[in-house]
């Protein structure tokens, strides 16, 4: 029986955990790797506080989470398989470690965060194309 996330060492768990299988994962380990060469020792303390605020209200985080993925769409742009991978990873550190209604909060808040962020992308990708398209007339 496994408990609910209750407090700040539960969420860098968590978020330990999560970025330790993104890290290693065939679709999505390079973006963190090779094209946005994440510095983790200050990633993931803003990933913990980004939780913390999300599912407690009280973290720290007071940054703007869509900005950073927008940049690297730029010099790399995500494909739908990249959400899939991200949530499916997410979704699985969840139900690893917790269960309850902060664990079942976390994955609806991320699934929602994500289809926002793939939206948003997807949006300024057919802009992109439709701008190119029209280039020469
Ligand atoms: C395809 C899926 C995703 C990929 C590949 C991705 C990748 C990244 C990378 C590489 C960074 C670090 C940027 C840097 O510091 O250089 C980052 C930052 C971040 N990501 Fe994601 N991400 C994804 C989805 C998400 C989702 C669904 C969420 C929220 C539920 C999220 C929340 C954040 C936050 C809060 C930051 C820190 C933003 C800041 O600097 O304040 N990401 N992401």
């Amino acid at each position: 029986m496994l408990s609910d996330i209750q407090n700040r060492t539960d969420v860098e768990n968590l978020v330990n955990t999560f970025y330790e299988k993104v890290r290693a994962d065939a679709t999505i380990g390079m973006i963190f790797n090779e094209v946005a060469h994440v510095d983790w020792p200050s990633h993931l303390p803003k990933m913990y506080d980004f939780w913390e605020s999300i599912l407690f209200g009280t973290g720290q985080y007071r940054g703007r989470p869509m900005p950073p993925h927008f940049k690297l769409n730029e010099h790399h742009p995500f494909k739908p398989e990249y959400f899939d991978a991200w949530l499916a990873l997410f979704y699985q550190t969840v139900d690893e470690l917790f269960e309850g209604e902060k664990a079942t909060e976390a994955k609806v808040r991320a699934v929602n965060i994500a289809a926002v962020m793939e939206h948003r992308i997807n949006q300024i990708n057919e802009g992109a194309t439709a701008s190119l398209l029209h280039r020469d007339q």
